[in-house]
């Protein structure tokens, strides 16, 4: 089998400078979501139809299993696929899917290209509105005998229901000939690939259609607001195939996945959370409210609260996140830590146990199991030219409001005074703090204004 997508044409009506098939829908370009459902039917070749400025398509898709045909001019569907028969394997069907219809399903291409068993088959559906589109005209005992284009209909025609998705399985050994004999002498100038139907009827081969389960499958995105529409659809099918394993989602229309989301036994995921790329929720993990997860791993039973953001970091079992927590990439958390609200975390291993509650910066910082880093600490790891590491060795207690100047350590068991600048290293199991000595003058009275003086006596 082959499988030729096209996706020569402009879009137009996307009022944009990207390629209309590599805008984004659940995170990926929409011709990535075809090319990853034809790789899913295990073709021969897999070609792809690109046109005029298309090579930022080939730059942001290429992969060794591709074949790119450049279409240039654009001359119609029945030309695009025509360029595409030399890459093409001389037997058996040939699928042709287009780029910008991205929810389609393996299993209705499978029934179209059974469908196509010694003939044509054509994915078809009916709709109240068909404007617009090819429509497919039946034969008094109604079997399929041509499609006939919009601009090209008659009035009759034109109240035709059952349309054309683009979407056709062919046999291949007939393409040649077939795309050999098609004549733009039509309304629109174009050579239709849709003409071959009516070739195949002629050739007496059966002409079949076959309909996708969901309407939406064959939607195709040609502006914003379809684009949109898409999303929605998108997100609401990955919201239900969630629960279907048994995640709770507090609200199925208030989820985004913008990649790929794998979740353990009983997670919970409370509103408006965006997961982007890779991310994996172990067992009864629980996600409270507008929570942003990218590529990140959280470990069993975790709990993450509201506003907490991650990137590129993992969490260990247990562990109590947030609110408003912000892991950035390479903060690698064990069991049972604790970070809470405004800390933030860089490139940071942090080992069980340990706990930074409150207001800290922690970063390129090595620290070790049952740490307590108080509020207000800072490692400073940046001197304006290099970044500098910081350790913190198992059960330090780190006071409010200290800055680390990296690089140091901090001994196992020390603690270092609230308000400590530490500069140096701070040896185990011993009070470090760089305080000024605290000093008290009694009676000392506040400055007073001066009242009825000049301006030029005062200050003397
Ligand atoms: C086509 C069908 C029509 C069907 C409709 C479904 C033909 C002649 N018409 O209409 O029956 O109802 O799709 O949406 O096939 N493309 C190329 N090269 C070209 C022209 C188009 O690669 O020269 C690609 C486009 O990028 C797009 C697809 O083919 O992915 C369809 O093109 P489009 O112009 O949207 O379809 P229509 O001709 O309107
Ligand atoms: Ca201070």
């Amino acid at each position: 089998m082959n499988i030729v997508i096209l996706a020569a044409g402009q879009g137009k009506r996307m009022y944009s400078d990207r390629p209309k098939v590599l805008h984004s829908l659940a995170g990926k370009a929409l011709a990535a979501h075809v090319v990853d459902t034809a790789r899913a039917l295990s073709p021969r070749r897999l070609c792809i139809v690109y046109g005029h400025g298309g090579d930022a398509v080939r730059a942001a898709l290429d992969a060794p299993d591709l074949s790119w045909v450049l279409q240039e001019p654009q001359l119609g569907t029945g030309h695009a696929v025509r360029q595409a028969l030399p890459f093409l394997d001389g037997q058996g069907t040939t699928l042709v899917l287009y780029g910008d219809v991205p929810l389609i399903r393996v299993e209705t291409l499978q029934r179209l290209i059974h469908a196509a068993t010694g003939g044509v088959a054509v994915l078809t559906v009916e709709l109240a509105d068909a404007q617009g589109y090819g429509r497919i005209v039946r034969d008094s005992a109604g079997s399929i005998a041509r499609i006939v284009e919009q601009k090209d209909a008659s009035a009759e025609e034109r109240s035709i229901r059952e349309i054309n998705t683009g979407i056709m399985a062919l046999p291949t050994e007939r393409l040649g000939e077939w795309l050999g004999r098609l004549s733009s002498d039509n309304a629109q100038r174009e050579y239709y690939l849709t003409d071959v139907v009516g070739m195949a009827v002629e050739a007496g081969l059966p002409v079949r259609a076959a309909r996708p389960e969901h309407e939406w499958e064959v939607l195709g995105v040609n502006s914003q607001a379809q684009l949109a529409e898409l999303e929605r659809i998108a997100q609401r099918a990955l919201a239900e195939k969630l629960m279907e394993q048994g995640v709770r989602l507090a609200d199925p229309a208030r989820i985004d996945v913008r990649g790929e989301l794998r979740c353990g036994r009983d997670v919970a995921i409370d509103v408006n959370c965006v997961f982007e790329g890779r991310v994996v929720l172990d067992d009864a993990v629980e996600i409270g409210p507008n929570c942003i997860l990218k590529d990140a791993r959280i470990g069993a039973g975790t709990r993450l609260a509201a506003f907490t953001h991650i990137e590129d970091a993992a969490v260990g079992v247990g562990g109590r996140i947030g609110p408003f927590a912000r892991l950035r990439p390479g903060a690698e958390l064990a069991e049972d830590v604790h970070v809470g609200n405004f800390v933030e975390i860089k490139k940071s291993t942090i080992a069980a146990h340990s706990k930074a509650n409150h207001l800290a910066y922690i970063g390129d910082a090595t620290i070790g199991r049952r740490v307590n880093i108080g509020a207000g600490t800072i490692t400073c790891n940046y001197d304006g030219a290099n970044k500098h590491r910081t350790v913190i060795e198992d059960d330090a207690f780190i006071g409010s409001d200290t800055q680390l100047v990296a690089p140091v350590t901090v001994g196992r068991g020390a603690t270092l005074g609230a308000g400590t600048t530490l500069t140096k290293d701070a040896p185990p199991d011993s009070l470090t703090v760089s305080r000024v000595k605290q000093a008290s003058i009694p009676g000392w009275k506040r400055p007073v204004k001066f009242r009825g003086q000049k301006t030029e006596d005062r200050g003397q």
